[in-house]
């Protein structure tokens, strides 16, 4: 099974905390989820191939580290995956970016896909996705699929919040996805919440409801 890494670094912590806080107002809750994004993906982006190429500096020349390879593609779960692309982004501005458009169903919590567009060559390039939320895990797990069925191979899941239900779904669906994200929750609730959570991301992302 591929591995789940938590990233309990201070700065994260302390950020998604204040995000946790039902008080939080919409434009703090998207600054720090911003923010966030970055710490997370430099975890994430941590084995990204690397060649040397030869550079000159105002003082000789050098063999220099360059990223390599086909450019990362960074799948953003809509809608609340944009609140991680946006971070992603600025780290790595070159990535290539695709969307899935899915909503959780609120009876069956059945995840239903409205929107699909990604880049048309993912076989050779790193793909990583992004959804805050991985709760029942079942929009991570219908997407992932989606994107392995336009042929992604190399496949990273970043998510904020996770359940331990979610995560062992997850795992067992794809056990060749690592799953990265900054705090793994007691529970879900009766209503496929993430207990204690930050409730519903894409309503504090954007502030509907
Ligand atoms: C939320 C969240 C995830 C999903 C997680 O999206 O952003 O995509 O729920 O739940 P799951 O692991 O049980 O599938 P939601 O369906 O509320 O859509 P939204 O992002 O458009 O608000
Ligand atoms: N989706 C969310 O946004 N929050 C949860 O706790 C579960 C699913």
């Amino acid at each position: 099974m591929a591995d789940v890494t938590v990233v309990d670094h201070p700065l994260v912590q302390h950020k998604l905390s204040i995000m946790r806080r039902k008080d939080t107002p919409t434009a703090k809750f998207r600054q720090l989820l911003n923010e966030i994004s970055l710490l997370l993906g430099y975890e994430v982006t941590h084995d990204l191939a690397i060649e040397m190429r030869t550079i000159t500096t105002p003082l000789t020349e050098m063999p220099a580290p360059f990223l390599s390879g086909k450019k990362l593609a960074l799948i953003s779960i809509l809608r609340a995956g944009n609140g991680l692309l946006e971070g992603m982004l600025d780290l790595v501005p070159s990535a290539r970016v695709g969307h899935i458009g899915l909503y959780r169903d609120p009876d069956t919590l059945v995840a239903v896909e409205y929107y699909f567009k990604v880049p048309d060559d993912l076989e050779d390039r790193p793909v990583i996705m992004l959804d805050p939320m991985l709760a029942t895990a079942n929009s991570a797990i219908a997407a992932v699929a989606r994107i392995k069925e336009a042929g992604a191979k190399h496949i990273k899941m970043v998510c904020l919040l996770a359940s331990p239900e979610g995560v062992e779904a997850f795992r067992q669906a794809h056990p060749d996805v690592p799953v990265y994200t900054a705090a793994i929750d007691s529970h879900l609730n009766d209503h496929g919440y993430i207990v204690p959570g930050l409730g519903d991301a894409g309503d504090r992302l954007y502030g509907t409801r």
